[in-house]
């Protein structure tokens, strides 16, 4: 399938596997690039521009295919040496950057110099419309379904597509409850050049995280996940669990009084434990809706085979009752 998307990142297949704090390491990207999509390294989780530099290399020996990497743009009072992490993409070779969390406008120079393709992820048709007039070469479109940072508007991707649609000149991929063919063909039927997916890879055979979760994905249900940290405008979709269920309480009993520092044990550094160790109720992380759609643990190469398959099957399908009409 040829889309905006595939010309613009050099793919077989209109499929991008979004940054994930502790799972996009080299292995992921370069499974998902090598089934056709495009895989992507966390910049955040190598942390220092000498780590990432090496996870880029590691990527290079995994895979001849493009990857890329994401700089999430975090509000900390010691942010990471962004300009560091950027050079080292550069001179990594990277072709593809997806950006997300802040406007990334002070990232862009010396990536748009260098000739790197630039997606940023974005909660609403005015970020996206933002994200195109500062020189963004495509958009993220991430609805309210998704897992991780919704942002605040609560709009799902049935609304958020189309309207991102009707306003964007750039291409722009869906990204938030996406997992299958039907998946890919709606979001096409809905203006997107294709669709970006998280949790969805994480239940994938190559993943590099622990096999709890894994299962804790192919266990859980469309009901299970819950938002937190709304008071605090920086709202989290997240798995339900132990940790979580504790810091919905706090959230209810301190109201608008909560601050971060009420939270830290159940969402501060707890990555680490969970997708490294396995050990489930240690606090909370992000995961979609897109769970309840999510039965098995294929290899990226057979998920990204079966979706095609399927999208193609669907649309051949729809070419019939419209010929049929
Ligand atoms: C475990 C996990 C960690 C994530 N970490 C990041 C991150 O560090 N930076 C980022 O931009 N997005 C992050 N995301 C969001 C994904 O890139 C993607 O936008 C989202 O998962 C799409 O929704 P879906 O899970 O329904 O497919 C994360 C998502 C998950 C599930």
């Amino acid at each position: 399938m040829k889309t905006a998307i595939t010309e613009m990142f050099g793919i077989q297949h209109p499929i991008i596997q979004g940054g994930m704090h502790y799972v996009g390491f080299a292995e992921m990207a370069a499974a998902v690039s090598n089934a056709g999509g495009l895989g992507i390294i966390t910049g955040l989780t190598q942390g220092t521009p000498e780590k990432l530099a090496n996870e880029i290399a590691k990527c290079k020996d995994m895979t001849d295919k493009p990857f890329g990497v994401n700089l999430t743009i975090l509000p900390t009072l010691t942010p990471p040496d962004y300009p560091g992490l950027v050079k080292a993409i550069i001179d990594g070779g990277v072709p593809v950057v997806e950006t997300a969390g802040r406007n990334p406008v002070e990232l862009l120079g010396p990536l748009k110099d260098a000739g790197i393709k630039v997606i940023h992820k974005c909660t609403s048709v005015r970020h996206s419309l933002k994200a195109q007039d500062i020189g963004c070469d495509a958009v993220s479109v991430d609805g309210f379904e998704c897992g991780g940072h919704p942002g605040e508007d609560d709009i799902p991707n049935m609304i958020l597509l189309p309207r991102a649609a009707d306003e964007l000149e750039i291409p722009f991929v869906s990204s938030g409850g996406m997992a299958d063919g039907r998946s890919l063909v709606a979001s096409l039927a809905l203006g997107a050049q294709g669709m970006n997916m998280g949790t969805r890879f994480i239940a994938t055979k190559e993943a590099p995280v622990h096999e709890n979760v894994k299962q804790a994905i192919v266990a859980a249900s469309e009901l299970d996940t819950r938002l937190v940290m709304r008071p605090l405008r920086n709202t989290e979709r997240v798995l339900t669990n132990e940790a979580v269920e504790r810091l919905i309480q706090k959230e209810k009993e301190l109201g608008d009084d909560l601050k971060f520092e009420d939270i830290m044990g159940e969402v501060a550094g707890v990555y680490p434990k969970i997708m490294m160790e396995g050990a489930m109720d240690e606090g909370a992380w992000s995961c979609g809706m897109v769970a309840g759609l999510i039965n098995d643990i294929p290899t990226c190469q057979e998920l990204i085979d079966g979706i095609m398959s399927d999208a193609d099957a669907i649309l051949a399908r729809m070419n019939g009752l419209a010929n049929a009409a």
